[in-house]
C-alpha cells in the first residue's frame, strides 16, 4: 500500500503532468480533485478569479480517500490570480486537517504562489515539510526537472527515511 497520497487539482494539464510525475517517483497514490461543474471557456475563467481572490469554496466531489491513512499528504494546485485555487481550497477544507504531514506544490505562469501557501498552512494547521513552486516553462525543462528531483529526495527523506539513499 503507497504510504504518500498526491492529491492535486488541473485545469489544463500543468499541475496534472507534475503530480504524476511525483507519484510515479515517490510510489504514491494519486487523487485528482473533481468538480461538480465545468470551468472551461471564458465565463469558467473568470470563475476561477473571482473564486480565487474571494476564497470561495466550490463543491467537489466525494474523494473516497481517507488522507489520514498516509503519512504524508502532498498537495498539487495551480495558482490562479495569486491565490490558491477553490477547487483545492475546498479538498483542505474539507479533507487536510486528517493529514498526518503535509507538502505542497504548484504550478503558475510566472508568480504569486506564497499567498496560495500560506493559505494551505492555515487551512491544514501545520507547516508543510517541503514545498515546490514551478512555472509553466520549468515543467519540462531541466532547471525544473532537477527542482521536481531535489523535492521528491525531501518527500522521500521525510515519508520514506528507510528507503531515502537506496533509491537516489
Ligand atoms: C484564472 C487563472 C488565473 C491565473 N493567475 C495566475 C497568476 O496569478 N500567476 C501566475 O503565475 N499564473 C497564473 N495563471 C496560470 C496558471 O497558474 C498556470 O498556467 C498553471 O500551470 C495552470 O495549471 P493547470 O494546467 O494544472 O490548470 C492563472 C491561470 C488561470 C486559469
Amino acid at each position: 500500500m503507497s504510504r504518500i497520497l498526491v492529491a492535486y487539482y488541473t485545469r489544463t494539464g500543468c499541475t496534472g503532468r507534475v503530480a504524476t510525475r511525483l507519484a510515479e517517483a515517490l510510489d504514491a497514490q494519486l487523487l485528482q480533485i473533481e468538480e461538480t461543474r465545468s470551468r472551461l471557456g471564458p465565463l469558467g475563467y473568470m470563475r476561477c478569479c473571482y473564486e480565487a481572490v474571494r476564497r470561495r469554496v466550490p463543491s467537489i466531489e466525494p474523494v473516497g480517500i481517507d488522507p489520514g491513512r498516509f503519512e504524508l499528504l502532498v498537495i498539487g494546485t495551480p495558482i490562479w490570480c495569486w491565490h490558491l485555487s477553490s477547487p483545492v481550497r475546498a479538498f483542505a477544507r474539507r479533507e487536510g486537517r486528517a493529514a498526518r504531514r503535509v507538502a505542497f506544490f504548484c504550478t503558475m505562469g510566472g508568480a504569486g504562489y506564497t499567498g496560495a501557501f500560506d493559505e494551505l498552512r492555515t487551512l491544514l494547521g501545520q507547516e508543510p515539510v517541503a514545498t515546490l513552486a514551478l512555472t509553466d516553462a520549468e515543467i519540462d525543462n531541466a532547471a525544473g526537472t532537477a527542482r521536481i528531483e531535489r523535492f521528491v529526495q525531501a518527500l522521500r527523506h521525510e515519508a520514506l527515511p528507510e528507503l531515502h539513499g537506496k533509491l537516489a
